[in-house]
């Protein structure tokens, strides 16, 4: 049987955080586009110095670009038996570009914007393997290094005050839309996302079981 499930939700409410244990779980493929884009910025691609000057600033980067890699990456093997989608789509048209997917349920991750800030600005993710930290409530065991593969950990440049405004701001105008959209469609499950990690991963679990 097949699984495909949506992780929606604010910037920094948890996302990747869940997905990184969903995945492994349900054995199937985390797509992240922000961990896609980032690699192709990092990589130094075209499509990666196109996204970089979008994704600094907060804002989304231009759906043609998000929509064709997203594609790309769906049609590879490991996708056969489902995936979950982490950060796609965040724009009415991009939802309406993979229509045609049958999604199983659309994951809507909820916290306060304060919530949202503090998780923000104390995020630590590691340069080697992206596993992600934050300095109170995930800590690494040992400061800057990754408690799984001893990479080096580093803050991203959206999570300075200024962009992480930015981002909450472009959330409320495109993509919060999408949670009426997946509603009508019957396939939403509200989750909240202040809890405990252990709290919050539970409820998934049981929203997508
Ligand atoms: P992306 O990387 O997708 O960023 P985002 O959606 O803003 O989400 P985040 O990764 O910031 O947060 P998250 O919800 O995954 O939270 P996390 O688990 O890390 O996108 C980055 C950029 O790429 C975008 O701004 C845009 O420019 C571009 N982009 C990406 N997709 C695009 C698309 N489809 N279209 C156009 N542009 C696109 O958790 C956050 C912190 O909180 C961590 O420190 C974590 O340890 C901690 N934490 C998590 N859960 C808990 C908990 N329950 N309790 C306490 N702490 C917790």
């Amino acid at each position: 049987m097949t699984k495909k499930i949506i992780l929606l939700g604010p910037p920094g409410v948890g996302k990747g955080t869940v997905a990184n244990k969903l995945t492994k779980k349900l054995n199937l493929p985390h797509i992240a586009t922000g961990d896609m884009l980032r690699d192709n910025t990092e990589k130094k691609t075209p499509l990666g110095i196109k996204a970089k000057s979008f994704m600094d600033k907060g804002l989304l980067v231009p759906d043609e670009v998000v929509i064709e890699m997203v594609r790309q990456r769906l049609k590879q093997d490991d996708c056969k038996d489902g995936f979950v989608l982490d950060g796609f789509p965040r724009t009415i048209n991009q939802a309406e570009q993979i229509n045609n997917l049958n999604f199983d349920e659309v994951v809507n991750l909820q916290a306060s914007d304060d919530i949202i800030v503090k998780r923000l600005n104390n995020r630590r993710v590691c340069s080697k393997c992206a596993f992600i930290f934050h300095l109170d409530y995930i800590k690494p065991k040992q400061e800057g290094i990754c408690d799984k593969c001893n990479g080096t950990l580093y803050q991203r440049e959206d999570d300075k005050a200024e962009a992480i405004k930015e981002r909450l701001k472009v959330y409320r105008s495109l993509t919060e839309p999408l949670i009426s959209y997946f509603k009508n469609k019957g396939i939403l499950v509200d989750v909240d996302g202040s809890k405990t990690p252990k709290e919050v991963f539970e409820s998934v679990v049981s929203a997508v079981s």
